[in-house]
């Protein structure tokens, strides 16, 4: 039997995922459905990097042991994979991987091993140990050359990694090296296949930097400095460089170097794999990773495929700072799934970066979907079940009505069948090509042809005249043949609408293992009765849908982030939080030093008073919003909205000295209008928030500075 096996990267487990990450994940699971979809036994990996500096920094911040840090974000993905329909129990991922596994260790010492013994192609050890001397990005995970870094400002500072912003770590110590600087020839060949490093742009960017020449790469560091990752077999002084663990996990995943999961998986049935992996990190995949299983002797990957980034409407990176990041509880709670799923696949042309704004979703969903393939759905099945009983009526038209089928604009079925048959293949083409878009370009094309045909023949006409049933039949069973070919199709992409289209077409066979290859025309039968007719995707009022995604970003995202931005990212000790932005490793890298400073006339300009609780009390609807009113000395009390209310029970807080920013603009939350803002500071991953107060008695009204 055919195999494949898919993986996205394995995520930091050292910040909470976000839109980014769950575009990967959907992209390979995408593949992943298409695959099962043509009976091919099919491996999917998705999981968690879990070792390094990066780790052990966030679990210091956070009070954590790495392991626990690890553990808590493993449970959120875990969460949000469910929530999303990428687990294995909705048919999505088969194994979450974690660098953490005693089994990973196991295969990882192994390939360690193999490569200590290897010879590189030019006949030297391709293992050796040596001196590191150099800067370090810890958000990076990867050692800065001079052209990677700005230089710092004032003297003995460190310099500032170019993608994070963040200040370099220093490292001068005894580290084992892979000599991957003889490794660059039997790359370039790697390259010469044009499937090996995918879009064509991207192949050719790792060509020129791999013939750009390459140097040695550190792949260990000392315990004393990073202790959280593998032993280096046979000399445990040494970590293993946590990208040298992490790229590995493809292949101990499925049993390389290990017995449990050899016996569980299988790597030989299931190498080698197709990476998907954002461009970020292409280099690693595409340079480091074929060299290392050069030197272990291993089969290389079948291919290395790099996407594009997500950045906001007006083109800028996400990042928490900008507030232009996507939350996945907000994704999750205002948008379905297929929606979401359809929307990263059609927005983004792949391999070029795309723009993400909820607002482009709620017009994608609503024209694409709800008025699209749902109203396609909805108005043929409800003609079907109005016109001829709710069971798929005949498609054939006998001679004597071909004339008058043609004029009422009814296809003929040859021709329908070509049409639908060539768009199949297009679609399937440029899917195997991952241009997504395009493909999904084809399928709508069909969407709007019978639309046409449709809205041509006017079935609605046609009932009322007892000569023109069969015209009228044959309409609706090329619309509701159409609707079954593109349920298959469309599988891969939104599986939840394509099953529910092929249910209430009355259909029992399982859409996910269907061949959209295999489709014929006229495979749907006459006579099934279809099902109840349910609106796939029912519009989204965008004004209300706005506004509401706002009143919730405000209600948890301002309260948690004001505070925060203030007493952490000023500060250069950025939170690991949720929502991190572009890349979940800014938030870690924030940790690293203080990276901008504001003047004294900055901090001037925002009015602290002291304030005394008067009252407080939920807000219906509102389960994270207090409403408080605040005595700051002034001659009424101020009205304030907190995200406090999962935290605090309101009858604690009368009579509570706190600090209130005075000076904030008002702004209305769920009909309230908030007149300032309650500082506390944000604590743990989830951000818990602890008001701040006093420990000696001070008047209400007096300034803090
Ligand atoms: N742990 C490494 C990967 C090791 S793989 C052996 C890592 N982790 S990460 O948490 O930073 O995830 C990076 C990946 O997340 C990117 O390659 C990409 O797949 C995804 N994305 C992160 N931000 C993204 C966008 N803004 N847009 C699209 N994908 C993004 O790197």
């Amino acid at each position: 039997m055919k195999t494949f096996y898919v993986t996205t990267p394995i995520y930091y487990a050292n910040s909470l995922p976000h839109l980014g990450h769950l575009y990967t994940m959907i992209v390979a699971d995408t593949i992943a459905r298409s695959k099962r979809q043509q009976g091919i036994e099919t491996f999917f990996l998705t999981g968690t990097d879990e070792h390094g500096i990066n780790i052990e920094r966030a679990a210091q911040k956070n009070n954590r042991t790495p392991q626990e840090q690890a553990d808590y974000v493993v449970n959120y993905f875990k969460k949000m994979t469910e929530a999303f329909g990428l687990d294995t129990a909705h048919g999505g991922y088969d194994i979450f991987m974690r660098t953490t596994e005693p089994f990973h260790s196991e295969g990882v010492s192994e390939v360690w091993r193999r490569v200590a013994k290897a010879k590189t192609p030019k006949g030297r050890d391709a293992l050796y140990k040596g001196h590191y001397e150099g800067w370090f990005c810890a958000a990076c995970a990867a050692y800065k050359t001079e052209d990677e870094y700005a230089k710092p400002t004032s003297e003995g500072e460190p310099p500032t990694c170019l993608i994070h912003e963040t200040k370099l770590d220093r490292v001068s110590e005894e580290s084992y090296f892979f000599r991957l600087s003889d490794y660059d020839e039997a790359l370039l060949n790697l390259y010469e296949s044009a499937d090996f490093v995918r879009p064509e742009s991207r192949r050719n960017e790792v060509k020129s930097f791999v013939a750009g020449g390459l140097q040695d790469l550190s792949v260990s560091r000392l315990h004393s400095s990073v202790s959280w990752g593998v032993p280096v077999p046979g000399d445990p002084n040494h970590t293993m460089y946590v990208w040298f663990d992490a790229l590995t996990n493809y292949i101990t995943a499925i049993g390389f170097g290990n017995e449990q999961q050899e016996k569980k998986v299988g790597f030989e049935k299931f190498w080698p794999a197709l990476h998907m992996v954002g461009k970020d990190i292409l280099r690693f995949h595409a340079v480091y990773w074929p060299a290392f299983l050069l030197a272990a002797g291993i089969e290389q990957p079948r291919a290395i495929v790099a996407h594009g980034m997500w950045v906001d409407p007006s083109g800028r990176k996400m990042s928490k700072t900008l507030g232009n990041t996507i939350e996945l509880d907000v994704l999750n709670k205002f948008f379905p799934v297929d929606a979401i799923r359809y929307f990263c696949l059609r927005e983004m042309v792949f391999g070029q970066d795309g723009r993400f704004g909820y607002e482009n979703l709620i017009d994608r969903t609503n024209s694409d979907l709800a008025s699209g393939l749902g109203n396609l759905s909805s108005r043929t099945l409800t003609m079907i079940q109005r016109y001829c009983n709710g069971r798929i009526p005949a498609g054939a038209i006998t001679d004597e009505n071909r004339l008058a089928a043609k004029r009422a604009g009814v296809e003929d079925e040859t021709a329908i069948a070509d049409v639908l048959g060539h768009a199949r293949d297009e679609f399937i083409r440029y899917f195997d090509e991952f241009a997504f878009s395009r493909a999904l370009e084809e399928a709508w094309a069909i969407v709007a042809r019978v639309d046409k045909m449709i809205s041509e023949a006017t079935p609605w006409d046609l009932a009322k005249d007892p000569n023109q049933q069969q015209t009228l039949n044959a309409v609706l069973y090329r619309a509701a043949e159409t609707l079954r070919w593109l349920g298959v199709m469309l599988y891969p992409v939104m599986p939840t609408a394509a099953r529910e289209i092929h249910q209430q077409l009355g259909l029992t066979d399982d859409v996910g293992r269907i061949d959209a290859r295999g489709l014929r025309w006229g495979d749907l039968k006459e006579g099934v009765q279809i099902q109840e007719v349910k609106p796939l995707f029912p519009r989204i009022d965008k004004a209300k849908t706005m506004e509401e995604i706002r009143e919730q970003k405000s209600e948890v995202g301002e309260q948690k982030s004001e505070v925060r931005s203030q007493e952490s990212e000023k500060q250069g000790s950025r939170p690991v939080e949720e929502g991190s932005g572009q890349h979940a490793t800014e938030a870690d890298a924030g940790a690293v030093g203080v990276a901008n400073f504001i003047d004294i006339a900055d901090f001037a300009k925002v009015e602290l008073r002291v304030g005394e609780v008067r009252t407080a009390g939920r807000i219906p609807k509102a389960d994270k919003l207090l409403l408080i009113t605040v005595d700051i000395g002034e001659e009424k009390p101020r009205q304030i909205l907190a995200g406090i209310a999962q935290y605090y029970e309101p009858e604690s807080l009368v009579g509570r000295k706190i600090v209130v920013v005075a000076n904030l603009k008002p702004r209305k939350l769920r009909g309230y209008e908030s007149q300032g803002m309650l500082l506390a500071a944000s604590v743990g991953e989830e951000g818990k928030p602890v008001i701040a107060t006093f420990a000696e008695d001070v008047p209400n009204g007096a300034r803090l500075k």
